[in-house]
């Protein structure tokens, strides 16, 4: 029933497991013997990180944080709000933020100063997509699954409308779907 409304699938669930097979041993070998915190930012990153975390074979914290920015629509307001904080002291630990797409960069970037002027030793950014085109701000993630042109996708964590996050892949939306949304409002 989702389906109907993909104009083009970007990433398939196959890709989807190569990349995140690449993303773990780069990450294991990385963080050995630091025993990181491993942050994931909701609602995107649970897909994502349900499998990726299988993938790592060291020992880590996992928490996570809740924070809004685009708060349903497409575009970025730039505002970045916490909805939920970490419950883990970050204070000497190396921490890596895990998202599900880096846009503007405005989100990652303000957690990430937020994190270090906690007393983190270390943020690194683990990605599974990126939109490099989209960017306002001086970022670059630390590890990327997959560079994608600056178009809106949905699917495996990502919604529109908190909606489509449940599909196995990534894609674009048919622009009826935003039509649609627009004769309803
Ligand atoms: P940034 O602050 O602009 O980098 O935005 C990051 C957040 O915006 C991500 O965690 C997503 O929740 C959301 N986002 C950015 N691009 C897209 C997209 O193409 N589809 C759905 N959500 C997106």
């Amino acid at each position: 029933m989702l389906h109907k409304d993909i104009e083009e699938v970007l990433v398939s669930q196959e890709e989807i497991k190569t990349i995140i097979k690449a993303l773990g041993t780069a990450l294991t070998e990385d963080y050995a013997n630091k025993k990181p915190l491993f942050v994931g930012l909701l609602k995107g990153c649970v897909p994502f990180i349900s499998d990726l975390l299988k993938e790592l074979d060291f020992m880590l914290e996992v928490d996570f944080m809740d924070v809004s920015s685009y708060h349903g629509g497409l575009q970025s307001s730039g505002d970045v709000k916490i909805v939920k904080d970490l419950s883990t002291a970050v204070k000497g630990r190396h921490v890596i933020l895990a998202e599900d797409i880096v846009d503007s960069g405005q989100t990652i970037q303000a957690i990430r100063s937020m994190l270090l002027y906690r007393g983190a030793a270390s943020v690194r950014v683990v990605t599974l997509l990126d939109k490099p085109k989209g960017r306002v701000v001086q970022l670059q993630p630390d590890y990327v699954g997959r560079t994608i042109p600056d178009a809106f996708v949905v699917g495996y964590g990502l919604d529109y409308q908190e909606f489509y996050r449940n599909l196995p892949y990534v894609g674009t939306l048919k622009p009826s779907v935003y039509q649609t949304e627009n004769e309803e409002s």
